[in-house]
C-alpha cells in the first residue's frame, strides 16, 4: 500500500477529505463506500465544511456503508444509519435515496445481504472505499478468520469488538452481538481503498496490515492483495513502521 504519515488526527481528516473531494469533483456521480466509528468523524466534519464553504456537491453521489448492527433501526441513535445521517448525510446535500446502509431490522437478513450486493453491482461498483481498522485488524465487521471471498452477510461480533463499541452505548449489554457487514471479497472489489487510522492504539494493527504476512488472522493484511490502497495515518499510528 501507499502509506501517508501526517502529524496528527486532524491532518488525517483533512488529507482524507481532500482525496474524497477530488474524487467527487472529477466524478460528481461517483460511488463511495463509507465507514462509521470514531475515526471518520473528523473527515465527515471536513467534508461538511467543504460543502458549506466551497459548495462541494454530493447531490449525484451514491454511497454504500460497510455495515450495520442487527436489531437497530434507522431511528436508533446507535445505529450506523443514524450515525451517517447525523455526521454527514443530513449536513451536506446527499440525496437520501442514493445513500445505502444495510437494514438492521430486515425480517429476512439473508435476502437483505443479497440485495445489498446486487445494489452495489447495479451501481457499477464502489469507486472509493473508506475504511477504518480494528485493533485486531478487522475491517468493517470482518473479524479474524473471515475468508478472502466473503460477501455481505450476517456475522457475530467478537467479545473484543463488543467491548470496544460499548463506549457508544449506555451499557455493554445494549451492544448488539450480530451485524450485517460487507465481506472482504466485497471490499476487495472497490476500485480504490482509503484506510485511515490515528493514535498509538492502532500502531500494531497498522504495522501488521502494512508490513506483516497477509493472513486471515488479520483481515486488513489481506488488503496487500489489492492494487490501489492508500493508508493515511498520524505519526502515533505509524510509530511501529520502520
Ligand atoms: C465501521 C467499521 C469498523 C471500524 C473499526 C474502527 O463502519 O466497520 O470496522 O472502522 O472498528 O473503529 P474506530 O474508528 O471507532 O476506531
Amino acid at each position: 500500500p501507499n502509506v501517508i504519515v501526517v502529524g496528527d488526527s486532524s491532518s488525517v481528516s483533512r488529507r482524507t477529505a481532500e482525496m474524497i473531494a477530488s474524487c467527487l469533483r472529477s466524478h460528481p456521480n461517483c460511488v463511495l463506500g463509507l465507514a462509521t466509528g470514531g475515526t471518520p468523524v473528523g473527515t465527515y466534519d471536513e467534508l461538511t465544511r467543504m460543502h458549506l464553504a466551497d459548495g462541494l456537491d454530493f447531490s449525484q453521489v451514491t454511497s454504500f456503508n460497510l455495515d450495520e448492527y442487527i436489531g437497530l433501526s434507522a431511528e436508533h441513535p446507535q445505529s450506523f444509519r443514524y450515525f451517517m445521517q447525523e455526521n454527514l448525510f443530513s449536513r451536506v446535500n446527499f440525496c437520501r435515496e442514493k445513500t445505502h446502509v444495510p437494514n438492521g431490522v430486515s425480517s429476512d437478513v439473508e435476502r437483505e445481504c443479497r440485495d445489498y450486493e446486487a445494489m452495489i453491482a447495479r451501481s457499477g461498483g464502489i469507486d472509493l472505499q473508506l475504511l477504518g481498522i480494528g485493533h485486531n485488524g478487522h475491517i468493517a465487521f470482518n473479524e479474524p478468520g473471515s475468508s478472502l471471498q466473503s460477501r455481505t452477510r450476517q456475522v457475530a461480533l467478537t467479545e473484543e469488538t463488543i467491548q470496544n463499541n460499548a463506549r457508544f452505548f449506555e451499557s455493554i449489554d445494549d451492544v448488539p452481538n450480530t451485524a450485517i457487514t460487507m465481506g472482504i471479497g466485497t471490499i476487495m472489489e472497490a476500485k480504490r481503498i482509503l484506510l485511515i487510522a490515528f493514535g498509538e492504539g492502532k500502531a500494531e494493527a497498522i504495522e501488521r496490515m502494512v508490513a506483516g504476512e497477509p493472513t486471515l488472522d488479520h483481515p486488513a493484511s489481506l488488503l496487500q492483495f489489492h492494487s490501489d490502497v492508500t493508508v493515511i495515518i498520524d505519526s502515533a499510528a505509524g510509530a511501529k513502521l520502520s
